[in-house]
């Protein structure tokens, strides 16, 4: 069984369960993100709530990238990692007030706005403040991501973005406001998408707009695509960097691009997944009467996404290359729900083995929880072991 390179002998003195990420790999897919964006001279905003480490987010930063944040909290984490306060976007349906007056104070590059309500309400923060808030729209582009449903988001019934018909209204209200400026679109149409041709859609439908603001007499000087590209969860040592060549190539090819316009991505998961894995032990094998059942010291609350989303993580014991066994491989938090996986094909387990959960770089350590009184997971880096 092909597993990943691990400095297990290390491990063995850690106590479990830990984040461990691999900075050289970390490093290689930052540095394929530059390549690919520059190759068209695009920019791109890290998204940090896929993973806001502070140790990743200041390697991140080095790299040159802004970050897309979802709450005062992330800005202020982005401002402390080394990101530049004009390289910072700043989206999200339910912006405090508190949050709003940061990002003001800080003179972030942009707000993503998603209802006429919060243009009001940062137009007159903005006032007080005697200031000019640079706003995008995020528009709702009602292109499907054929995604899990808990992951989409640019669809119609979804809470996010400003919905298409409504777009005159919010710019009859612009108008009317003072202090804010419209200097871009923005979409995000879900996440985890490994069907390219969803950008395509995407990409088409932000030049249909365009056409739309057009006619209105408004050209936009940024556009925004989001973040959304998948990563190969079922192969992360074969497939550890996303296709971001084809990825860019796809806006590339089919936006067509306003003069001096520019245009901004926020990938987030497919920068930083496959670089984390969470290590944990086994505790107990415990033979049921249909099925073996592998007991880990992790749970959901160190990596929720199997529980909330049904998503497969690849399991693997990295202890012993004994013959494999099938193995439902659970947490010891008391809910059902705590399940990693079933029938998964792992190496015979042994009580203290430890496993290996990939590809947990992002939503992983950032979703964990102290439900039933656990510890926050700590985080090991491979160049610091
Ligand atoms: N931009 C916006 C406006 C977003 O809402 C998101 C993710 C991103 C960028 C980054 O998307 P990415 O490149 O990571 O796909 N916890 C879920 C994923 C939630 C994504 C939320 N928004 C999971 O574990 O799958």
């Amino acid at each position: 069984m092909l597993k990943g390179t691990f400095p297990v002998e290390k491990f063995k003195v850690i106590p479990t369960p830990f984040y461990y990420y691999d900075i050289s790999l970390l490093r290689e897919t930052l540095e394929t993100v530059k390549t690919e964006s520059d190759k068209y001279g695009y920019h791109v905003h890290y998204a940090v709530k896929a993973n806001a480490n502070p140790r990743i987010l200041s390697i991140i930063a080095e790299y040159g990238l802004g970050a897309d944040c979802v709450s005062g909290g992330e800005i202020r984490a982005s401002l402390a990692a080394g990101f530049p306060a004009n390289k910072i976007v700043f989206a999200g349906v339910g912006k405090a007030d508190w949050e709003i007056e940061l990002g003001l104070d800080n003179d972030i590059f942009c707000f993503n706005v998603e209802s006429a309500a919060e243009l009001e309400i940062l137009n007159e923060w903005a006032e007080k403040k005697n200031k000019i808030a640079s706003v995008a729209f995020r528009i709702n582009p009602e292109v499907d991501a054929r995604t899990h449903a808990k992951i989409t988001t640019g669809m119609k019934e979804n809470k996010f973005g400003i919905n298409l018909s409504m777009l005159g209204q919010v710019l009859d209200l612009l108008k009317t406001l003072k202090h804010v400026k419209l200097i871009g679109i923005h979409s995000h149409i879900g996440s985890q998408i490994t069907d390219i041709s969803a950008f395509r859609s995407l990409a088409i439908r932000m030049n249909e707009i365009q056409e739309e603001l057009d006619q209105r007499g408004i050209t936009v000087e940024h556009v925004n695509f989001g973040g959304g590209l998948g990563v190969d969860y079922y192969h992360p040592n074969h497939l550890s960097i996303p296709p971001f060549d084809d990825y860019f190539a796809v806006f590339h090819k089919l936006l067509q691009v306003r003069p001096g316009q520019q245009v901004h991505f926020e990938p987030g998961r497919s920068v930083v997944a496959q670089c984390g894995s969470l290590i944990s032990k086994v505790l107990y094998v415990k033979e049921g009467e249909a099925k073996k059942f592998a007991i880990l010291d992790a749970g959901f609350t160190e990596l929720i996404r199997p529980a909330m989303y049904d998503a497969y993580h690849r399991i693997e014991n990295i202890s012993n290359d004994d013959p494999v066994e099938f193995y439902d491989v659970v947490g010891p938090i008391c809910e059902s729900s705590d399940v990693f996986g079933k029938e998964v094909e792992l190496n015979k387990a042994h009580r203290g083995d430890l496993i290996a959960l990939r590809s947990a770089g992002a939503y992983g350590e950032v979703m964990a929880s102290q439900y039933n009184c656990r510890q926050l997971p700590v985080a090991y880096y491979s160049d610091e072991l």
